[in-house]
């Protein structure tokens, strides 16, 4: 007797040989095969009747299809799951009813075709907010009650809930997107961590203090400096705890305004983000909160003592429902891509290219402001001062840390490489064109894995002198050799006199050498809700709103004026954890 996938696959297979090429979408394809159920577990499908998070309808897609990596290595020129997109729901772009999304194209601009893709660049992930839909779910019982709801299933928001499920609570996890990550899923960098073997095993000193210091130098003093010790004292902890479920945190190098190396991040220099995202995504599902897909919060409950009682969720299928939870934890992150709040919240930028994922829309904040919640440092947002020119794709700051140096459009140093961000993007729109250029060699690309991504995604100029390069990039040639010549030589010296640039760790001196074009681009919204120490949410009188706790680029306080690269993903790891567990044992009353 044929098992039922055996019976399945002839199906398709017939299915296949027989099928018409014309189809309007991956349904009226699949219906050809045996209807409804080649997809879906039952024959009578009704959208409330799908979950949200769509996980039966991608087992089936793998059951029949195989996994992604095998069918990406056979297909696909370069596979985006292997750079930052980890292994996510197959429907995040295959949409079946409609036509695909290429949501790699939220970012990029790929000439990717998919089947049945109409060409057309992706939407955004959110619709409009049916508020009348809202007040009908409030005034309905909930659908659900859990201990602790985490609402963002970026790295705040997956630490936290897997703190909070190891504390004892019942736990749900939101995202709004069809895949996790948020803004992590984006970060190159690293992780900011004091007291860490990796730094012992290099010689490095390091003090809790001197990490503080750096922090609040580069935040101008505004930080909370309550908050930036916690973040200090516990970053060793968060790197053993990522370490603890599989990652590798080996690499260890500087970032802009540290004073030593400890920005921490896996071997080889691979982005940090995508790698903390996946280990991060297969330990939630293991301990049993991955996250629920596509499940949007729009309205945070309070009862009529003012404490938290849950929120009203918007899913893809089931529409507006109300889930009753004794704590809520925000792990929103910022609000870098939403226009409209970054045009009242610092108007400057407008206008400004953005390295944000498209999930950072502000939800949080808004969330928040509704209830009565206290802010802070919101006008504050961080521009990177190296944005890929024209594009949404970040030059890491750590490719500056491992040695590029930085010219303008004629070929001239003008800025300590090293300085902070804000500085940094300062000076490159006081430059001709506001944009500048990242210049290096071929010992730096052969070290870094993250620049030959840049390669693969058409970024980088390439030459076999540097007058060549000049030449490709429009400098002047005289300028360039003299600036790289002047460079080498205060390397050589171990002293900038120019610029005063701390580290030099390589020279520009082994061809081929290469360039990359960039300019400022919004980063990371510094300010957001208030928070005590023990992530609880401040409201306008500055006392916690009992229940409600926060996480990651959500919160303001941490990070002051302006954000230490390796800072960010530090703050949601650390936080992110301390959030979680707070919750929990407020909700268990513990
Ligand atoms: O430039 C970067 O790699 C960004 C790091 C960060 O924002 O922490």
């Amino acid at each position: 007797m044929p098992s039922m996938l055996t019976k399945h696959l002839i199906a398709v297979a017939a299915a296949l040989a027989c099928s018409t090429s014309f189809a309007a979408n991956l349904a009226d394809k699949h219906n050809a095969m045996g209807g409804c159920t080649t997809c879906h577990a039952v024959a009578n499908v009704t959208p409330a009747s799908v979950a949200d998070d769509e996980r039966d309808l991608n087992a089936r897609c793998t059951m029949c299809h195989g996994s992604y990596e095998k069918l990406a290595n056979k297909k696909l020129r370069f596979d985006p799951h292997a750079s930052h997109l980890g292994n996510i729901n197959c429907t995040s772009c295959h949409s079946v009813h409609s036509k695909p999304r290429l949501v790699c194209n939220d970012c990029h601009s790929f000439d990717m075709k998919m089947p049945l893709d109409n060409g057309k660049r992706a939407k955004g992930v959110e619709g409009k907010i049916d508020q009348k839909a809202v007040e009908k779910a409030l005034a309905n019982a909930p659908r659900e009650t859990v201990d602790v709801l985490v609402i963002g299933a970026g790295s705040a928001g997956m630490n936290a809930a897997i703190s909070a499920k190891r504390a004892g609570a019942k736990v749900l996890l939101l995202e709004k997107h069809a895949f996790s990550g948020g803004n992590s899923m984006l970060a190159a960098g690293g992780y900011n961590a004091v007291g860490t073997p990796q730094q012992a095993k290099k010689g490095i000193k390091d003090t809790v203090d001197s990490y503080v210091l750096d922090t609040l130098k580069g935040g101008r003093g505004k930080n909370d400096p309550k908050l930036v010790r916690i973040l200090a004292e516990e970053s060793a902890a968060g790197v053993k705890w990522l370490e603890d479920m599989g990652a590798d945190m080996n690499d260890l190098k500087r970032s802009g305004g540290a004073k030593v190396d400890r920005t921490h991040r896996p071997t080889g220099g691979k982005s940090v983000g995508p790698h903390i995202v996946d280990v991060l995504r297969a330990q939630a599902e293991k301990d049993g909160v991955a996250p629920r897909y596509n499940s949007r919060a729009v309205r945070l409950i309070l009862d009529k003592d003012y404490k938290i009682a849950g929120a009203i969720v918007h899913g893809k299928h089931s529409g507006y429902y109300k889930v009753a939870a004794k704590a809520v934890v925000l792990a929103t992150g910022g609000f870098g891509m939403n226009k409209d709040m970054i045009k009242v919240y610092r108007p400057t930028f407008v206008g400004m290219t953005s390295s944000n994922n498209v999930t950072s829309t502000g939800d949080g904040v808004q969330m928040a402001l509704q209830i009565g919640a206290s802010m802070t440092d919101i006008d504050w947002v961080q521009a990177h001062p190296t944005v890929g020119k024209a594009s949404r794709i970040l030059i890491s700051e750590t490719v500056r840390g491992v040695g590029a140096i930085m010219v303008n459009n004629k070929g001239a140093r003008f800025v300590n490489e090293l300085t902070t961000r804000d500085r940094a993007s300062d000076a490159i729109l006081h430059q001709p064109g506001r944009s500048a250029w990242l210049v290096f060699d071929q010992s730096l690309y052969s070290s870094a894995k993250m620049v030959r991504g840049y390669g693969h995604l058409g970024m980088l100029k390439k030459a076999d002198s540097v007058a060549e390069l000049a030449k490709l990039c429009g400098m002047d040639v005289k300028t360039l050799t003299e600036t790289v010549k002047r460079y080498n030589t205060y390397r050589a010296n171990g002293k900038d006199t120019e610029f005063g640039r701390p580290d030099m760790p390589l020279a520009v001196a082994k061809a081929p050498f290469y360039a990359v074009a960039v300019a400022p681009g919004i980063h990371h919204t510094m300010g957001g809700v208030a928070i005590t120490p023990e992530s609880e949410v401040l409201d306008i009188q500055s006392r916690p709103i009992p229940g409600l706790y926060a996480a990651g680029e959500v919160t303001g306080g941490v990070h002051g004026f302006n954000r230490l690269g390796g800072n960010a993903v530090a703050d949601t790891v650390v936080f992110g954890r301390r959030s979680g567990e707070r919750a929990a044992k407020y909700a268990l009353g513990k």
